[in-house]
C-alpha cells in the first residue's frame, strides 16, 4: 500500500495511532521472537537428518517424502513436538493420510535440547 494512501486511511478512521504503533510492535516481535532452541546449533541436525525426507529452502534441502515445512510455518512449539513424538501427532488424520511413510518419534534418539534446537532452526528458517 502506498504510504500516503496508509496515513490517509488512518486519519479518516481514528486510528493514526494504532495504525503506527502495532505494525512496528509486530514487527519487532517477529524479528527478535524468544526462542527455546538455538537455530544456529540446529541446522546440521537437520541436514543430516530431516533432509531426505523434507524440503526446507534455508538448508537447501529438497525431500520429498514429508510435508513441505516451507509451505506450513509452525510454532516453534508445535515444531517440538513434531520431532519429539512424530510429526503426525501435530496433524490432522486427513493431512497425515497423504503421506506414505510415517515420520519417527526422535524422542528416544535425540537429546531434548537436540530436538529444540532442530525445531529452533526450523522455526527460523520459516519465518522471515
Ligand atoms: C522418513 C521421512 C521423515 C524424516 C526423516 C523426518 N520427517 Fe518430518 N514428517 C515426515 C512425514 C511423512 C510427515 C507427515 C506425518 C506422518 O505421516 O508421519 C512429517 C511431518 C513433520 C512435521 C509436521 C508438518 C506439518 O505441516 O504439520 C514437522 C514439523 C516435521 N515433520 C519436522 C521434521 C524434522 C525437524 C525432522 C528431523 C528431525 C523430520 N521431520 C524428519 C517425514 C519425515
Amino acid at each position: 500500500m502506498h504510504k500516503a494512501f496508509r496515513s490517509a486511511a488512518a486519519v479518516a478512521t481514528g486510528f493514526v495511532l494504532i495504525a503506527g504503533a502495532v505494525p512496528a510492535a509486530l514487527a519487532a516481535h517477529q524479528a527478535t521472537p524468544k526462542l527455546v532452541g538455538k537455530a544456529a546449533a540446529g541446522k546440521s541436525v537437520f541436514v543430516s537428518t530431516c533432509a531426505a525426507c523434507h524440503t526446507l529452502k534455508a538448508a537447501g534441502a529438497t525431500g520429498p517424502i514429508g510435508p513441505n515445512l516451507d509451505k506450513t510455518p509452525l510454532a516453534e512449539s508445535v515444531i517440538i513436538a513434531a520431532i519429539t513424538n512424530g510429526g503426525a501427532t501435530v496433524m490432522s488424520k486427513a493431512a497425515v493420510a497423504k503421506y506414505a511413510v510415517p515420520m519417527s518419534a526422535y524422542k528416544g534418539s535425540f537429546s531434548t535440547a537436540v530436538i529444540q534446537n532442530v525445531a529452533a532452526y526450523v522455526y527460523t528458517s520459516t519465518h522471515k
